[in-house]
């Protein structure tokens, strides 16, 4: 897991070196513009995991949770995996392939595996913290390849089953 989120890392700080370079960056509020022929899009989603009842920040002394478990789910699948780091944050990225083959914010979720009580002993050991994704716009990293962005609407506790 910790080589995947370093192979992943990797990737998008190569992605980000390539576009800042060639950014042609599209606003936060626009729909993502469709994939023209020859063009590939990637998906990218990006988070921060909280040390709190809900998993979101509460306040700014708000601690993060670190080495947590989190899967995107699409329907009943997982689709891709990632562990927080030491900041709480995770980051996953999503090939062309997957991503045309998913609708990320009708279908697909986030889920944390790892109990909220490893982070802290006083919080929950069952249940999951889940969210949803929304779209946090995208970038033109060249003009055969885009970027995708989506972050958590917001993380909640839900029993599980
Ligand atoms: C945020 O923190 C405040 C103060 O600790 C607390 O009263 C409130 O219920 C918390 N809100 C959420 C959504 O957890
Ligand atoms: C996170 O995992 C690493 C490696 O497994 C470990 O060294 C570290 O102590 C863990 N940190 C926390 C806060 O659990
Ligand atoms: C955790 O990941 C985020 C996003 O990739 C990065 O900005 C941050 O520096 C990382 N923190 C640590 C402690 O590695």
């Amino acid at each position: 897991m910790a080589s995947c989120y370093c192979k992943i890392s990797l990737l998008f700080v190569s992605l980000v070196v390539a576009s800042s370079i060639l950014a042609a960056p599209w606003a936060e509020s626009q729909q993502p513009p469709g994939d023209p022929v020859g063009v590939s899009t990637y998906g990218l989603i990006t988070g921060v995991l909280y040390c709190s009842p809900n998993g979101n920040v509460n306040g700014s002394s708000t601690p993060v949770f670190p080495n947590a478990s989190v899967q995107l789910q699409c329907g009943v699948m997982a689709i891709a995996a990632s562990v927080t780091n030491r900041s709480g944050a995770f980051l996953m990225m999503l090939d062309p392939m997957q991503f045309q083959l998913m609708d990320p914010i009708s279908n697909c979720r986030l889920i944390t595996i790892t109990p909220l009580s490893s982070c802290n002993a006083n919080l929950p050991s069952n249940g999951l913290l889940v969210s949803t994704l929304h779209s946090y716009g995208g970038i033109m990293v060249s003009d055969s390849v885009s970027v995708t962005h989506f972050i958590p609407v917001g993380f909640s506790l839900v029993s599980s089953s």
